[in-house]
């Protein structure tokens, strides 16, 4: 096991990026880019959220204050979000500002490349006017989609997190899906460290932006793998669970 370490932190470094022969990427061979935002069927159930403009209850925190609170938190209040705190959650986290005529859509939070790899999905447990079960967040629409309603998916979740009772306790669990080729259809093998990189500045958003919502989240990197994608139904493969967080009232 000790001798085999080194090997994995490989994945660490950049050096795959000399190796790579950038001419031969699926961007360079003039393969079409895969869609910004995973498409969904025209008949599926959808919900608008509120646009920035609409936002009247977000608190205008200080950054130093939101920063110097930052903290990660496990115990919530039983009390529920409302839509327009969890559209500003969404809109702080993967929210899209503009997109370009090239088609690049730029985000509230920085990725390689502007390729922005990931889906959200929402475990809705305790979110005003919202039925418990899974969503998936639209960027380009700012609406979510109704993935399945189930009033068991507070022990469904609490399950696929090794029993992490607080992922099923608050409001709402952010999960975070990767789809990986939109990262490796500009940087082949080099996609994956940075993809870990980019989910991070995903979370952190959430973290500091609870601050303004009179919440309070935990990240988990704790889940268990398979439990987790037929949660949020993706096939494990091509999309797959990568990282979450619990959210709720504090
Ligand atoms: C990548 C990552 C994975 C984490 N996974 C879990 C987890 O599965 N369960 C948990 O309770 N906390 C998890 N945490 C939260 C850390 O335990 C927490 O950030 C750390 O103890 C420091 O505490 P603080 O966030 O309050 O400063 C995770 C944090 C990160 C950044």
């Amino acid at each position: 096991m000790e001798n085999s370490l080194p090997q994995f932190r490989y994945f660490l470094k950049d050096s795959i990026r000399q190796k790579i022969n950038f001419r031969m990427t699926d961007q360079s061979e003039g393969k079409p880019p895969p869609p910004i935002e995973k498409p969904f069927r025209d008949d599926s159930l959808r919900i608008d959220l509120v646009t920035k403009e609409h936002w009247h209850h977000i608190s205008n925190v200080g950054i130093i204050t939101a920063i110097e609170n930052t903290k990660s938190h496990r115990h919530f209040k039983p009390a529920a979000l409302s839509l327009e705190e969890l559209s500003f959650l969404l809109w702080a986290t993967q929210g899209i500002k503009n997109v370009t005529s090239n088609g690049t859509a730029y985000r509230t939070v920085p990725s390689a490349g502007c390729r922005h790899a990931f889906e959200t999905y929402l475990c809705i447990l305790n979110v005003e006017g919202l039925k418990r079960g899974i969503y998936r967040y639209l960027p380009i629409e700012h609406q979510l989609l109704i993935e399945r309603e189930s009033e068991n998916i507070s022990d469904e979740i609490i399950e696929a997190t090794f029993h992490q009772s607080f992922t099923g306790r608050g409001a709402v669990t952010f999960i975070w899906a990767v789809i990986p080729y939109r990262m490796e259809w500009r940087y082949h093998l080099a996609a994956h460290k940075v993809i870990a990189i980019d989910i991070g500045h995903v979370c952190q958003n959430l973290y500091l932006a609870c601050a303004a919502v009179g919440s309070g989240t935990c990240a988990v990197g704790a889940y268990h793998q398979e439990l987790m994608d037929n949660l949020i139904a993706v096939d494990g493969e091509n999309e797959f669970t990568i990282y979450l967080a619990a959210v709720g009232k504090i």
